[in-house]
């Protein structure tokens, strides 16, 4: 299993897609940042994009993993292969944001070390098209988490 780069051409729109409903959202970083593909022989089973933010900030602001391949940890090794890309090229700190209804990427970002900095009231009402719901609420407001590298 190996995490790389993707070449342009080979960006997996669908699984982008899993993590971000919002087309004109991911048509903006990808233009910005930089996507990470998991790999595993010659099948793609994750993406991740990262996006330099502030001095010494970069945001993961996609990752996903294959519906079939979820659950099995590779959400969490592409976290911690984020974590070394970060770190290697400089960055002190790593953040994310998810929907306060995403309990379990809640779950899995405290558990890789993301700590809870701030609330995004609003974000996901006033950004996107038609409402989200998951897990039986609504999905709101963006958490914002960070963790130190
Ligand atoms: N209570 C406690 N922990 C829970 C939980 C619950 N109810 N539900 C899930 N988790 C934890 C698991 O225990 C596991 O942690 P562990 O290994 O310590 O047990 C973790 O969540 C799941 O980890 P992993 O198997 O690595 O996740 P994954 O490979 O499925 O990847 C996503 C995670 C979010 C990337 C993947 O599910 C996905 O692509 N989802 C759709 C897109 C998306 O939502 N992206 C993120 C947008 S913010």
């Amino acid at each position: 299993m190996q995490v790389r780069k993707a070449n342009s051409g080979e960006i997996p729109r669908n699984l982008l897609a899993l993590a971000d409903p919002s087309e004109k959202s991911v048509n903006d970083y990808i233009e910005r940042g930089i996507c990470f593909l998991l790999e595993e022989g010659s099948k793609i089973k994750g993406v991740m994009v990262l996006l330099p933010t502030r001095p010494h900030t970069i945001e993961i602001v996609n990752i996903a993993v294959e519906e079939q391949y979820q659950d099995k940890g590779l959400g969490k090794y592409m976290l911690n292969e984020a974590f070394k890309i970060a770190k290697l090229e400089g960055y002190t700190i790593i953040e994310i944001g998810t929907g306060n209804s995403s309990l379990q990427q809640l779950f899995l970002y405290q558990k890789c070390g993301f700590r809870i900095t701030g609330i995004d009231k609003d974000f996901f009402i006033k950004h996107y098209d038609s409402p989200i719901f998951e897990n039986g609420i609504q999905c709101c407001d963006m958490i914002r988490l960070s963790k130190d590298l």
